[in-house]
């Protein structure tokens, strides 16, 4: 993979660097509540800048149906990346049309434009090889050279991150180069004990990656929505909780393979309901308690671990020498049920092994619940990148960058 520096000393001057990032911040509104992913690919703008480069900066911002959406706009984006760096930064607001071309064409050396979401046009995801093809195609009149940098979506094989870089001479920016440089610790000789906290809500968005560890980790905490699948597998009642009843079967050959293999599976023993799910934006105080999690009440619904399990994750990863967590433990959202994922982020500051954070909806609550990011051994800017990665899986995007 050639490096962003290659580039640079190969010659960027008055060139048009196209920059795939992954800006896909989460937004109240057009208001960005966690900009670290922003703020993950600045350097590599500011290198381009500083290269005098006219660097053009396009990205995908949630999930818009292949059309114009403002609510997906990447204009507050734009507007913060201009305030990090310190310069105005120029907005298409369309992707290939007239807009980008013009704001393409007017920039001087060392200036930032940002393209519109790239998923405004239905090319960039299409499964259509072609269709994607002739997106791509487009993009790539706006550009002399590419620079991957969106680590986020290097899982997809999209237009702007899988085609593209085909069509142009390409180069991994910093932000790829240290995310991947960090995976691989976690699977070229990893240092033991190895412990993998895994959240979240979805089971089933975490078989692979757990079916990948079982032959790696020596310990697999899990926690979250998806723990109530696991809890029912065991028997237990988990009243209106989450609960994936499809996936119940694979979790059981999981549970027996971790005990054949004498992976240590470490369940919540006590969890926090309430009859009804908070109102995340009122955060107003609920009614809730801490149960046994092998004594659910019917009817409740589970929104976090327990302090018993909080001290139990905690002792489990005092000793860790590696630890990779992905998921929240809870609906850290609301002051109620944030205390799993606290105690997880704050056992992973206190231990002196190597810690990574990955997963957006992660690296945000370690940085919402006011973490400082530099406690931590590195926080991942992808969440299904970073597990699909860990799956040991080939990534579009960082395959499209190989050669
Ligand atoms: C993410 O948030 O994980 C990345 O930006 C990828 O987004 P996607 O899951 O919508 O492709």
């Amino acid at each position: 993979m050639k490096t962003i520096d290659e580039l640079i000393a190969e010659g960027v001057t008055s060139k048009r660097v196209f920059v795939r990032a992954d800006l896909n911040v989460p937004l109240s509104g057009t208001t960005i509540t966690d900009d670290g992913r922003i703020r993950a690919v600045q350097p590599t703008v500011e290198k381009l800048v500083a290269a005098g480069a006219r660097v053009v900066v396009a990205s995908h911002l949630g999930r818009p149906k292949g059309a114009p959406d403002p609510a997906f706009s990447l204009a507050p984006a734009a507007a913060r990346l201009g305030e990090l760096i310190g310069a105005d930064v120029a907005f298409a607001t369309d992707t290939v049309g007239e807009s980008a071309r013009a704001t393409v064409a007017g920039l001087g050396d060392g200036q930032v434009a940002v393209l519109e979401n790239l998923r405004f046009n239905p090319g960039e995801t299409s499964k259509d090889d072609a269709e994607r093809g002739v997106f791509a195609d487009q993009l790539a009149e706006l550009a002399d050279l590419y620079v991957g940098d969106g680590f986020g979506a290097v899982h997809r094989k999209h237009a702007s991150v899988f085609d593209l870089p085909a069509r142009l001479p390409h180069a991994a920016g910093d932000l790829i180069a240290t995310e991947v440089g960090v995976l691989k610790k976690l699977t070229e000789n990893v240092e033991r004990p190895y412990a993998v906290v895994l959240g979240g809500s979805k089971v089933s968005d975490k078989l692979g990656v757990i079916d990948h560890l079982l032959e790696r980790a020596d310990r697999i905490l899990i926690g979250g929505g998806m723990a109530y699948t696991f809890l029912k597998a065991q028997g237990h009642e988990v009243g209106s909780s989450l609960l994936q009843e499809d996936q119940i079967p694979a979790v059981l050959e999981y549970l027996k393979r971790a005990e054949d293999k004498g992976v240590e599976f470490v369940l919540p023993v006590d969890v926090v309901v309430s009859e009804t799910f908070p109102d995340l934006k009122a955060k107003a105080p609920t009614e809730h308690r801490t149960v046994p999690a092998d004594a659910m009440p019917a009817g409740f619904i589970g929104l976090d671990n327990g302090p018993e399990t909080n001290k139990l994750y905690a002792s489990k990863l005092a000793d860790a020498a590696t630890v990779f967590w992905n998921g929240p433990m809870g609906v850290f959202e609301h002051p109620d049920y944030a205390e799993g994922t606290r105690a997880v982020a704050q056992a992973l500051v206190d231990s002196s092994g190597f810690s990574v954070v990955g997963g957006g909806d992660s690296a945000a609550a370690v940085r919402t619940l006011g973490f400082d990011e530099n406690a931590f051994g590195h926080i991942s800017t992808g969440g299904g990148a970073s597990l699909e990665y860990l799956e040991g899986k080939t990534l579009p995007g960082l395959a499209a960058l190989e050669d």
